[in-house]
Parts: structure tokens; sequence; C-alpha cells
């Protein structure tokens, strides 16, 4: 039994073994994992909660929902406390998705006899959405080695950025980030990230796949850019953008169209949006069976 908080956890050879498990699983291969997972949302989500309830029907495993209000947090017990319930439940893993960051998190993981797997806490990490993004990439590109990956938007409040950083990069992608000033963590050079690009139409000349952000409001605490319609005009996938695109564009969605991504082009030819849905249920079944096996 394993968990998975954090990408930064995983070896190259465990990530490659996670994405090799995705990939049967997308051809077609099947497995039977017994027991019971308890998804926690305690945020919205569409695709990563629908995909990982799916998931968890595929491998055939008992799952229960838990969401928002619905959970005694509301009051007053602890996180450490529900999860410990669901242990004496004898749950095997609980899949959890919380505003907060989780960090730091060793001593939490130590202290509990299930597995946990991060669906989202608030700008640390999104596990299974970075694999996906590398797992699509590679399907597209085959090999990252050297390719240029391009992140444009609300760096600073990204989770999904904070988990594919590390992992493009340990497939020896070269990662640079756009958007405004305001929203590129002051850190960003800790991080693995080489180059800031001001100019999203310079970033677009540089890189070979282009992964668009959503602004992230919920998270956001005071104005960040003027006004949605200029933060389009300067960062966003416009038509015009889309047809300078030598590659592939991507994002973990939920899309803004008209802020993040023209809804025109949404769904062209260069997306692989579509693709990162439907391989969210393959990558969510493999990471399910490697941390529960
Ligand atoms: N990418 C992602 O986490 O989407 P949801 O919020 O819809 O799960």
């Amino acid at each position: 039994m394993k968990s998975l908080v954090s990408v930064r956890d995983l070896s190259k050879e465990q990530v490659k073994n996670i994405l090799d498990l995705a990939r049967s699983f997308k051809g077609g291969e099947r497995a039977v994992v017994e027991g019971s997972v308890a998804l926690l949302f305690f945020e919205p989500s569409t695709r990563t909660r629908i995909s990982f309830e799916k998931a968890c029907r595929e491998l055939g495993l008992d799952t229960f929902n838990i969401l928002g209000d619905n959970s005694s947090i509301v009051k007053g017990e602890s996180f450490f406390d529900t999860l410990k319930t669901f242990e004496a439940l004898g749950f095997k893993g609980v899949v959890f998705r919380v505003p907060f960051v989780l960090f730091p998190y060793e001593d939490l993981v130590k202290d509990l006899n299930l597995s946990l797997i991060n669906a989202g806490d608030g700008t640390h990490q999104h596990p299974t959405q970075g694999l996906i993004d590398v797992f699509t990439a590679l399907e597209a590109y085959g090999d990252l080695k050297g390719r240029k990956v391009l992140y444009v938007g609300d760096i600073s409040h990204s989770r999904v950025f904070r988990s594919g950083v590390y992992l493009f990069s340990i497939f020896g992608a070269k990662v640079s980030v756009c958007g405004p000033r305001t929203l590129i963590p002051r850190d960003i050079g800790a991080l693995g990230v080489k180059e800031v690009f001001d100019s999203v139409d310079e970033g677009i000349e540089w890189a070979d796949l282009v992964i668009w952000l959503r602004l992230q409001r919920e998270r956001q605490r005071e104005n960040f850019i003027p006004s949605e319609r200029s933060y389009f005009e300067q960062f966003g996938l416009t038509k015009e953008r889309h047809k300078k695109l030598r590659g592939f564009f991507m994002h973990p969605g939920p899309v803004n169209r008209e802020v993040d991504i023209a809804g025109e082009i949404l769904y062209s030819e260069k997306s692989l949006v579509l693709e990162q849905v439907k391989n969210g249920l393959f990558v969510r079944m493999a990471v399910l069976r490697w941390c529960l096996e």
C-alpha cells in the first residue's frame, strides 16, 4: 500500500511504471483491486471526481462519495481525524481534494493505515493531472527529451503546474512559463524553470507544446489583472495565435472560454484537451492500482 500526495516523491522509474500501467489499461487490459475507497471532495470538480469514480468502478472497488458540506469537518473535526475515521471503518484508500495545502504531510501519511491519494490540495499539488499531461504529451510527441513546454497563465496559484513542471523535467523537457508578472511565483527558478516569457507570442514561437491554465479566481485574494478581456488579449489563445502554434496545445480544464482560450478553436486539430480528459480515466486507474496493491 502506497500514498501519492506529491509527484516529487516519485522516482522516474515509478512514474514510468504508473504510465505503463495506464497504457495497458488504455489498451484494454483489466485488473481487479479489492476494497473500499472514499472520494472526499471539499472543492468543486467535474473531471477529476468523475474519472476517479469511474476508475474505481472499472477496478471493482467499492466507492463512497463525501462531498463539500456533507462531512463532519463542518462541525470542527480535523482532516486527520476524518481520515482516521475512514481507517477505522476499514477503507483501503482515500482520494482527497481540499482547498488547503497539505504540507508537510509525511507524518500524517505515516500515522495512517490507508492509502492517501491527492486529487488537488490548494496551490500545492495535483499529481494525477500532472501524470495525465505527461502521458498525453508522450502519446503526441513520442519522446519529451529536449522538447520545449510552455505553461501560460496563472502560474502562482496552479497546483497543476507544480506537479507538471517536475514530471516534464524528469522526462528531459525544458519548461518555461508566461503570464502577468503578478501571477508568476518569485521562486520560479527554484521550481526548475529557466525562462519567463512576458510576451505569449514570443513564448509560442519558442515552444513545441503550450499548456494554458485557468485564472484560479477562487485562490486569488486580490485583483491580479486589470480585466479578463485585457488578459485574454495579452495572454489568451486567440485565433491568430492558434495559427502560429507549431505543435499541440493542452489545458487541464475547466476552460474559461474567451479568457484562457477562444471557444472556436478549443477542440481544433491542434487541441489535446479532450485527450487529456480521456486519459484521465486510465491514469487514475493506474494510480489506484499502484497505490492500493
Ligand atoms: N483538471 C481538473 O482538476 O478539473 P476538475 O476541477 O473538473 O476536476
